[in-house]
């Protein structure tokens, strides 16, 4: 095992009607004057902004507001909220939504705090020096998980670059998560959000570091939990226990009790951050579209591992004298489940027909310009990379 260090400090307030404490949370920290960040619709539409006008009138608490997050948040709309919070003094940012909002949350957040441009911040030119403005949310959709992690990410539109930034200070102080609040996702955004889950898991699952059979039992029993619960609220959009697995497990799959990020694999994330930057594609769907090829491309650095998973959790039988073999069809299985719930296995299922010259374009982004290799189950350089990615085309 690993020695580790574990950080969550986000408290949860979970179940129904769990966004009225919002204005008693907010009262208890001592915040007067808050920015709501929200998305497009979705939240206008159920209801749950009014509620939460209410909630902070009652609690006599100020706000401004800033919607119009988009998927694969924009950093044009981190710029507009840093000089919002900066004109009104704002001393906390609520974001109501989904990765999208809650990421952009966090990148206003450092960009208030600190004296350097934001997104110097997320390509590594400058660092964080003074932490994140106090953060918090109320989750509409289970997948990135980012109530929980201390990770923003942010396409510019300036290139269609989509970075991460990770900081400590980066954690929400409390993400409200009530599940009813997920019955109006549509069927492909739950498949997609099933899929982010199911990847946080994944790509620490694949590491080449030491493994604990107490870690691998708590992922492989996610990812059993998020299968087949996924169906389930696939089928009847308001049940409330499969809509309250899910949004549980996505929390847990990305704050740190299914494995260490540090030992990680993490390069089918690192692959589909630069196709839904370039071509804005929702995240989960870009993993689902990406997995299968990487998978089988690195498979045979440990294909007892892949069979692990074949048996455990795919219900694939175990050739005991054939890893390889059993292996093979526990990638073909996942990917089976991803395409049982409307997720594509590859580029083109997702209505995009990769030229050579896209994909060295995306192998190159996804290189940082050729100046890093990915993964941490096998490294791959700037030609694996393509080779990936033509493979998933
Ligand atoms: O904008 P509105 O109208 O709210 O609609 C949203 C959006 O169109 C809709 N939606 C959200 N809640 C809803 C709803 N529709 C109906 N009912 C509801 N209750 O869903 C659409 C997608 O929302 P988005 O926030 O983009 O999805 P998700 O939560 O999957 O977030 C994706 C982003 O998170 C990043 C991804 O790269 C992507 O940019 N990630 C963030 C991570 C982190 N911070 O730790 C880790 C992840 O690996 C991921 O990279
Ligand atoms: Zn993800």
């Amino acid at each position: 095992m690993n020695a580790f260090t574990y950080l969550a400090p986000t408290k949860i307030i979970f179940g129904k009607n769990s966004e009225n404490k919002v204005g008693s949370l907010l009262t208890k920290g001592g915040y007067k004057n808050i920015l709501i960040h929200y998305g497009g619709t979705s939240a206008k539409k159920s209801g749950l902004l009014d509620r939460v006008y209410a909630a902070l009138k009652d609690a006599n608490i100020t706000y401004h507001e800033l919607g119009g997050v988009v998927p694969n948040p924009r950093l044009s709309k981190v710029y507009e909220g840093i000089e919002l919070c900066q004109a009104h003094s704002i001393d906390f940012i609520l974001a109501v939504g989904g990765g999208s909002v809650i990421d952009s949350a966090k990148a206003i957040g450092y960009g208030v705090k600190n004296p350097a441009d934001i997104w110097d911040l997320f390509t590594g030119k400058a660092r964080i020096t003074n932490g994140c403005l106090p953060l918090g949310t109320i989750v509409t959709l289970p997948a990135a998980g980012s109530e929980m992690s201390n990770v923003s990410v942010v396409t510019n539109e300036d290139g269609l670059l989509k970075r991460s930034l990770t900081h400590e200070s980066g954690f929400c102080q409390f993400a409200i998560m009530n599940p009813e609040l997920t019955y109006s996702l549509p069927a492909y955004q739950t498949a997609s959000g099933a899929t982010d889950i199911i990847m946080h898991t994944l790509e620490r699952y694949f590491t080449t570091g030491e493994t604990m059979p107490l870690i691998d039992s708590i992922a492989e029993s996610l990812l059993i939990n998020v299968m087949y619960n996924t169906k389930v609220a696939l089928k009847n959009p308001k049940d409330y226990e499969a809509r309250a697995a899910i949004m549980w497990a996505a929390s847990l799959s990305h704050n740190g009790v299914t494995g260490d990020r540090n030992y990680g694999d993490w390069s089918s994330h690192q692959l589909e951050h630069e196709l839904s930057g370039l071509f804005d594609v929702a995240h989960g769907a870009g993993l689902a579209a990406i997995w299968g090829s990487w998978a089988r491309y690195v498979c045979q650095t440990n294909p007892a591992r892949f069979a692990q998973l074949a048996v455990n959790v795919l219900g694939v039988p175990n050739r005991f004298n054939d890893p390889a073999a059993t292996a093979l069809e526990g990638i073909e299985a996942l990917e089976e489940f991803f395409h049982s719930i409307g997720m594509p296995t590859s580029i083109h299922e997702m209505g995009i027909e990769l030229t050579e010259e896209q994909i060295k374009e995306l192998a190159y982004k996804c290189s940082f310009m050729g100046t890093r290799t990915i993964g941490g189950f096998q490294k791959l350089d700037l030609p694996d990379i393509e080779a990936i990615y033509r493979m998933a085309k």
